[in-house]
């Protein structure tokens, strides 16, 4: 396989964000295996990275693929499985070395597509929910609530039996978040009764301070973004004599401690019972990546943007 290269998006730098170049053919590494690139979904946090990157910056968290010919001997999906998962970058390419822990098989009836929207969005909802121990009948609110990520946990806090309450951008967001699970839906945070057990934060700056002062006593707030790119300021004396819990989330540095598998098998066996929906805003092909960036970074799209990737 020395020499051989594909063709991957990569961050350009300038105006442009993405364009492909040819780079390396990767190589399965011990216990990992080569996966044949079907679809990729996009993440805020992914287009952040890009807006601030180094030319030949090679992003990509999320894919849908098929285990190649070329897969590393030993354990994992034989060659021909459709696999999903999270790699740490890269996946923005025609092949992605990833490693078994990191993968799930696509059962029959699930797309490339949805497949690829899964990973990071799910995975985070899932896991950030499960902070806060059992949810049933218990209080939750998530901001960003039309977005990736937020219309997974709105949909994974009622399923574990919470009342949910998601915040929007703009009126016309709030369409559908009834269908998913949620009991309220608020256009920002103004208006919103406080005493949440469990509050899921991503909008950052002010929704983060208002957070403070909606959190019920000793309950938990959960930040894990700042998609306002904004500095949050707040009065303590909101927020310590309820002694609630602020902590911090982050995926990839999740992986390695606990490796997502079953957890991604878990949420996709939900899509195949149709208990989970996949809230895909627009898929188009790997050659359109920029639009599709330029319509996430102005809020155009409401969940998630799908990749599809082409010869
Ligand atoms: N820590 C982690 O492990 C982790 C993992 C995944 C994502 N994240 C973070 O979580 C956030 C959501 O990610 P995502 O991929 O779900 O993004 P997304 O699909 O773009 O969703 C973002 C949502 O936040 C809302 N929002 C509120 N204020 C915003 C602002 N000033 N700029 C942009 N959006 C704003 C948007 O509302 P409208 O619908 O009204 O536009 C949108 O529904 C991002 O900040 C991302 O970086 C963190």
């Amino acid at each position: 396989m020395a020499g051989r290269s594909m063709r991957a998006l990569v961050a350009t730098g300038d105006a442009d964000l993405v364009g492909f170049a040819h780079v390396p053919m990767p190589t399965a590494g011990q216990d990992e295996v080569l996966v044949d690139v079907r679809a990729v979904s996009v993440n805020r946090g992914e287009l952040h990275r890009i807006l601030g990157a180094v030319p030949g910056w090679r992003p990509g968290w999320d894919f849908a693929g098929v285990i190649g010919e070329e897969a590393a001997p030993g354990s994992g999906p034989r060659a021909g499985t459709r696999v999903f998962g999270i790699a740490h970058g890269q996946s923005w390419a025609e092949h992605l070395a990833v490693p078994v822990r990191q993968l799930a098989v696509i059962p029959n009836g699930v797309s490339w597509e949805q497949a690829a929207a899964l990973p990071t969005a799910a995975l985070t909802a899932l896991r950030m929910l499960r902070l806060a121990g059992d949810l049933y009948g218990r209080t939750v609110l998530v901001t960003g609530a039309a977005g990736g990520v937020g219309r997974f946990a709105v949909q994974l806090a009622r399923a574990a039996g919470a009342k949910v309450t998601g915040i929007v951008g703009r009126p016309d967001r709030a369409y559908g978040l009834d269908a998913l699970g949620a009991d309220d839906v608020y256009v920002g945070m103004s208006g919103v009764t406080p005493g949440f057990d469990l509050i899921l934060e991503s909008a950052g700056g002010d929704s983060l301070a208002q957070a403070f002062t909606l959190v019920a006593p000793g309950g938990m707030i959960v930040s894990f973004g700042n998609s306002a790119r904004a500095t949050t300021r707040f009065s303590v004396s909101d927020f310590y004599p309820k002694q609630a819990i602020l902590r911090g989330y982050f995926v990839l540095d999740d992986l390695a401690e606990d490796p997502p598998s079953d957890d991604l098998s878990d949420l996709v066996a939900r899509y195949a019972l149709g208990t989970l929906r996949a809230g895909i805003a627009t898929v188009v092909d790997w050659r359109e990546a920029e639009t599709a960036l330029r319509d996430l970074c102005a809020r155009r799209l409401p969940g998630k943007t799908v990749l599809r990737v082409s010869a």
